[in-house]
């Protein structure tokens, strides 16, 4: 692992560092001891999070159990959507408000976690779902003060929610998918059993493991936390500060695990070495994506995700015609790290390499391709779409989705170089299909 070159920034620039994480409690069982880190955590009357099919999934039966077996006044809120929007949103907020809950508990993806999130911080603060959103899109108003309780529980190999203080919405009123940050959002627990993946679809599996490989990968090579300039108050440090030491170590074992594990995960559900492999990494890369950040991959995700709603990616049969999360996603990766590699190629051939990809007397200017690669065959092995035209979009569309993906600055400041809407546009064309 290439260290970042120095601890020593030039001139003003940033010299320090923060680590702030969500406990974590992982392993085969240990949903079954929700009830118990509920109880401890002050929890009487609790909301669950859950959507239908989690709940009638064998990890909906030990939650449930658990709680209930520790003597908690239990209300189900079952219609987490999905890839929320506004509109989930506002009406897992308004469950939240009238029940009077005084603790949290999601089980589910990242659809369902975030919903948590959401209520928890519009019922303890109400106000217009827009007053928290990010700038420019919404107002950015800081959230007041603690939340109740969360106990965050995924259920899919993937986004990693569970120690994020990110919860990403649909906002109708925009046309965009967007969000809230901030360390007030992130869960008080997390509890990552992985034997909830055993039930997941290999459909979900791949687009869930695909947003673990590019969480890694984009913290792995966001720009160094050394080259933002030093805060004048430590408040104003910003929650996404950049690669550092810490996170690397993480985004790096993610990386490994991911290229060694995906395609077998997804092959066969049966396989729970790999599957619950991939939920480690899903929770390694999100707590290095959670503090260094992400970038252009997911600030061109947005537009991807939210301008046309006419694919259906296997395993996703039952719901409505949308991009997964993973898939927005990944479809924009091979084409961001063409363009970033130039400003670390040793950076990029390193998380080549973690995939498995083969880099030995690799020159600097094969890092981008090299990378790209290595994403390209791993996503062809798991049957994802051939670029943004196989979602449904053309030539005529790239001027959209570069502004859309434009207005994503949070994650677009992170990049390891800038990037302009120019760029974008040539980054969807060169998306629109791969082989
Ligand atoms: N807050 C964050 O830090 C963060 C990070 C990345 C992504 N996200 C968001 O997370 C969402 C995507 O989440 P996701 O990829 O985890 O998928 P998801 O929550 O949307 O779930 C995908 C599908 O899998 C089903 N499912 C989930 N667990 C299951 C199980 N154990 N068995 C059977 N079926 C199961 C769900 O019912 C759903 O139909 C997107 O909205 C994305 O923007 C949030
Ligand atoms: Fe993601």
């Amino acid at each position: 692992m290439s260290a970042n070159p120095t601890y020593l920034a030039p001139g003003d620039g940033e010299t320090v560092f923060a680590v702030s994480s969500v406990p974590i409690k992982f392993g085969p069982g240990a949903l079954r001891e929700l009830g118990a880190d509920a109880q401890s955590l002050g929890m009487k009357r609790v909301a669950l999070f859950v959507d239908p099919h989690v709940l009638a999934s064998p990890p909906g039966e030990t939650a449930l159990a658990s709680l209930r077996g520790a003597g908690l006044d239990v209300a189900v809120f079952d219609q987490a959507r999905c890839e929320p929007n506004s509109d989930s949103f506002e009406a897992a907020a308004a469950f939240a408000r009238d029940g009077a809950f005084d603790g949290f508990v999601s089980l589910g993806g990242g659809s369902v976690m975030d919903t948590a999130k959401a209520a928890n911080l519009l019922a303890s603060y109400p106000d217009e779902l827009v007053a928290y959103i990010n700038a420019p899109i919404g107002k950015a108003k800081p959230i007041p003060g603690k939340l109740k309780p969360h106990i965050a529980c995924p259920t899919t190999c993937g986004t990693g929610s569970e120690t994020t203080g990110i919860t990403i919405v649909d906002l109708k009123s925009a046309g965009l998918k967007t969000g809230i940050a901030s360390p007030l959002l992130k869960p008080s627990l997390a509890i990552v059993d992985p034997t909830t993946t055993e039930s997941l679809p290999g459909g979900v599996v791949a687009a869930s493991g695909f947003d673990v490989l590019t969480h890694a990968v984009e913290s792995y090579t966001a720009r160094p936390y050394t080259s933002r300039p030093r805060p004048a108050q430590p408040s104003q440090r910003p929650p996404y500060q950049g690669s550092t030491p810490y996170n690397d170590i993480g985004a790096i074992a993610a990386i490994r695990i991911g290229g060694r594990y995906l395609l077998r995960a997804v092959r066969d559900a049966a396989d729970t070495e790999a599957r619950h492999q991939l939920m480690f990494a899903s929770t390694l890369a999100g707590l290095a994506f959670g503090s260094a950040g992400v970038h252009i991959p997911h600030a061109m995700s947005y537009s991807v995700a939210t301008l046309k709603h006419e694919f259906t990616a296997t395993g996703y049969e039952e719901r409505e015609p949308m991009v997964p999360h993973g898939i927005a996603v990944v479809i924009n990766a091979p084409a961001a790290f063409r363009f970033t590699a130039a400003a670390n190629p040793a950076r990029h051939l390193e998380a080549a390499a973690a995939m498995g990809a083969e880099t030995a007397g690799a020159a600097p200017q094969d890092a981008g391709e090299i990378l790209a690669q290595a994403f390209l065959s791993l996503m062809r092995a798991t049957g994802l779409p051939n670029g943004i035209t196989a979602l449904g979009y053309g030539e005529a569309d790239v001027p959209a989705l570069a502004e859309g993906a434009y207005a994503q600055q949070r994650p677009l400041v992170m990049a390891p170089r800038s990037v302009s809407k120019q760029d974008l546009e040539g980054l969807y064309r060169n998306a629109l299909r791969y082989w």
